[in-house]
């Protein structure tokens, strides 16, 4: 089999580690101290989504975005940004999340090219606790990024630098926004999560222990 995938792109936060669930901590421990209303559920939304962005959608959810000047809303999502920070200090190398170390020894094998295109300001943070610097060819900066997901900007990014052609990408992400940016992009979408988030993932798998690289490369290529 002729394989054309040349560029494997991997979102960060909650497909390579669990700091989805510290974002959700970070947001819920503001939102108590503000006395707002913010779910599990609410969450979803806010996967994938900048942090401005996601602050946006919290205050619309509680009726309370006019309450704010742009200079307040700032000053919230920096507050949130700092409750994150201590939260990511537990991070060790021990918390990639099941299969992504698998995946990337097979992608070496293989000689497909690596990269991650992830939202977060604090990737580079993130990618450091877990040891994992050496383990790609590309880490796009999301704050040279103008267009955040669902914007296709930072896996056109990936691809540009690493000199590969949209058609040749396939791309991993646990959020509606990111997989919508996939797709914006040109690129095939490995969705992680629930199948109900990802209308337009070309396939879905239910966490990252049960990811199969031969059956994406196997629908990849056909
Ligand atoms: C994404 C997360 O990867 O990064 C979002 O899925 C988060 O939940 C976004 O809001 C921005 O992250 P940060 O670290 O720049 O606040
Ligand atoms: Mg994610």
């Amino acid at each position: 089999m002729i394989n054309k995938c040349k560029l494997f792109i991997f979102d960060l936060d909650g497909v390579i580690t669990d700091t989805a669930e510290y974002h959700y901590l970070a947001w819920k421990k503001l939102t108590d101290e503000l006395g707002y209303k913010f779910s599990i559920h609410d969450n979803e939304r806010l996967k994938g989504v900048s942090r401005i962005h996601s602050l946006e959608i919290i205050l619309d959810i509680n009726n309370s975005t006019e309450k704010y000047s742009e200079q307040e809303k700032i000053r919230l999502a920096n507050k949130k940004n700092d409750y994150y920070l201590e939260l990511l200090k537990n991070i060790t190398p021990k918390d990639l999340l099941p299969g992504i170390e698998d995946l990337l020894d097979k992608l070496k094998k293989y000689n497909i090219k690596t990269a991650i295109a992830s939202a977060s300001k604090n990737a580079f943070t993130v990618i450091n606790y877990l040891g994992i610097n050496d383990k790609f060819d590309y880490i796009v900066n999301a704050n040279e990024i103008k267009n955040s997901k669902p914007a296709p900007d930072v896996f056109l990014k990936a691809a540009e630098v690493l000199e590969v052609n949209n058609q040749n990408c396939i791309c991993i992400e646990d959020a509606s926004a990111g997989i919508k940016a996939i797709k914006a992009a040109g690129m095939y979408a490995v969705g992680i999560g629930n199948i109900q988030n990802f209308k337009e993932a070309d396939v879905i798998f239910s966490s990252t222990n049960e990811l199969n690289l031969e059956k994406i490369l196997l629908d990849f290529n056909k």
